[in-house]
């Protein structure tokens, strides 16, 4: 039976039991709470609290998922980060038995699948939550035998809730050949953000079928990737690598990556070095290494892409309609990360040739050049050198806390993620800010900042527009000073004697040189009040700046610094827009 047979055959029995046919939603969910949508419950995770189901109190779906937590099994014979998900839920109707009933139903009945070869699991109990008899008696009134029947813990049994908090409850499992074919959950708790369990008003039901591992079942293969949800972008990927085995995890990884990449940028994510056009790239990242590893030719993931789409693009609108735009997002993906690669090598040569590998330097290597520890391993080892992993995990630790803390300063971009490309534009702004003042004169100061991971915003007092010289002066400056290698310092002072020697400032300072028409916004950061102890970011007698950072430690980290934009922004006000490249 085809997959697409299967989907159809799956929704079609519970719209018999009455249950509504909900299309699936975006792989971005509207839940703030998490990055994607990776089970079939997220659209209806209001419906099994308060809120009343617009659809009724029964529903089925195929959800398209997305979930990086089972990343490092991806290769094996069953796990994915992209899979669709069939389910049927419902919210304070039916339960247990039903659930349990129609599952049966529906494997052994209508699908025929060997009960011989199937075992059931339950939840044992614990502490907080008792073990599920009644799971086990409603099993075996269908004529389940109770060997067939393994009790298991929290680890494999509970499931729930998705982000922080949520509904959330003990499952039963079918696993088929030794695969876990479909979950059932009784949603009967509230986790809250604590991690307390209280009892829900209303119980509920959410299952959840992957359908590449229905499909293995079913069309009797011995993994996913030999279904027809696979079958012609392994096969394409077979022309260049054979069959041998040391391929295979290689081949699969770089199959469900592509896939998953696929289907991401059909949602309309784009690479991008925050949240999840992070992962996105990441993903697009860690399938063109495993290509590179396998001798795969330059433009491969574009040839799997179109493999991808020719097995969806009937099935998801999305996917038929952006057909180009994913292929040209992965085709420039794969160009950029190719230089990148390119550029990290020749830096891996300089630190090689200090001798062993420090941890920092990895993490530099990980953090400004995209490579995964693992690549600098393999980099290292071919040269007889060890690397500091220890290190490395401490680089990485203190570079999340300083991103935290970037945030928490609420300096710039308030709230938003600090990552080493926002970090980088947040030193590139002091340049500017400094080479402004040097061309147009001292009157210039900053009237506000907005950096986001693609580029600088910088507004200051200036009364005309900037002349395609003045704007080419200022960018050579930077460039200039970027090219000198300077070292950014930071040293503690006492605010007024900061001032004194002639530090940048926001606040009362500048207060006067605002113009009434000047927009503030929201997260200003001219509300800014400075304690008593400030810290001063120098680069050399080019900029000082009162400022809470972070910056990155030297300006030639910076790379080429391009003004995109000149213009106006209120009265006596410019703004330039700036990039990195
Ligand atoms: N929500 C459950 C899962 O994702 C069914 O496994």
């Amino acid at each position: 039976m085809t997959s697409r047979k299967l989907r159809e055959q799956f929704l079609k029995f519970f719209e018999k039991k009455r249950h509504k046919i909900v299309p699936p939603i975006s792989l971005i969910p509207t839940d703030p709470s998490v990055l994607f949508t990776t089970a079939g419950m997220q659209q209806f995770k209001p419906y099994y609290l308060v809120e009343k189901s617009p659809y009724g109190q029964n529903v089925c779906s195929c959800q398209k998922c997305f979930r990086t937590s089972d990343i490092e099994e991806v290769g094996d014979e069953s796990h994915l980060t992209f899979l669709e998900m069939l389910g049927n839920f419902s919210f304070g109707g039916y339960f247990k038995k039903e659930a349990i009933s129609w599952a049966y139903e529906f494997i052994f009945k209508e699908l025929k699948l060997p009960l011989k070869e199937t075992i059931f699991t339950v939840f044992e109990g614990d502490k907080d939550v008792p073990e599920d008899e009644e799971s086990v008696e409603i099993w075996k009134e269908l004529g389940v035998h109770k060997n067939k029947i393994k009790k298991c813990g929290r680890a494999d049994n509970f499931w729930g809730p998705t982000g922080q908090e949520g509904p959330c409850g003990p499952t039963t499992e079918i696993h088929i050949k030794g695969i876990e074919v479909w979950n059932l959950v009784f949603n009967e708790y509230y986790q809250d953000k604590n991690k307390q369990l209280t009892p829900l008003v209303q119980k509920g039901v959410d299952t959840g079928m992957g359908l590449e591992r229905l499909a293995m079942i079913v069309q009797n293969k011995s993994s996913v990737f030999e279904t027809d949800l696979f079958e012609s972008i392994i096969g394409e990927l077979q022309k260049y690598t054979g069959r041998t085995p040391a391929n295979l995890k290689g081949g699969r990884i770089i199959a469900d990556h592509v896939k998953s990449a696929v289907f991401l940028i059909s949602d309309g994510i784009l690479p991008s070095n925050v949240e999840k056009g992070y992962v996105l790239r990441r993903i697009l990242r860690r399938a063109i290494r495993y290509g590179k590893l396998l001798n795969l030719p330059a433009n491969f993931l574009i040839l799997l892409a179109q493999k991808v789409i020719e097995i969806y693009k009937n099935v998801y609108p999305e996917i038929k309609s952006k057909e180009e735009e994913i292929l040209t997002v992965i085709q420039q993906e794969e160009e950029k990360f190719e230089r990148t690669l390119h550029e990290g090598l020749k830096q891996f040569e300089n630190i090689s040739k200090k001798g062993n590998i420090s941890g920092v330097d990895a993490f530099h290597l990980y953090d400004t050049y995209g490579f995964p520890l693992e690549l600098t391993i393999e980099l290292a080892k071919e040269r007889n050198l060890n690397i500091d992993q220890k290190g490395f995990e401490e680089a990485f630790k203190k570079h999340q806390e300083i991103s935290r803390a970037g945030v928490e300063s609420k300096f710039g971009g308030v709230g938003k993620e600090v990552t080493y490309e926002t970090t980088k534009l947040h030193t590139a702004t002091h340049l500017l800010q400094a080479a402004l003042r040097k061309i147009l004169g001292e009157h210039v100061k900053q009237m506000g900042s907005d950096i986001t991971s693609q580029r600088l915003r910088f507004d200051f007092s200036h009364h005309q527009k900037m002349t395609e010289n003045e704007i080419k002066k200022v960018q050579s400056l930077v460039n200039q000073k970027i090219k000198e290698d300077l070292e950014v310092k930071k040293e503690e002072m006492n605010y007024k004697a900061a001032i004194k020697s002639g530090a940048l400032a926001l606040g009362k300072e500048d207060k006067s040189s605002f113009s009434p028409s000047f927009p503030f916004r929201g997260n200003s950061v001219f509300k800014e009040k400075y304690p008593e102890i400030v810290t001063v970011f120098l680069i050399e007698d080019f900029s000082k700046e009162i400022c809470a950072g972070p910056h990155i430690k030297r300006t030639s980290e910076l790379g080429l610094f391009k003004i995109i934009k000149e213009e106006s922004s209120g009265a006596g006000v410019r703004r330039i827009q700036a990039i990195l490249e």
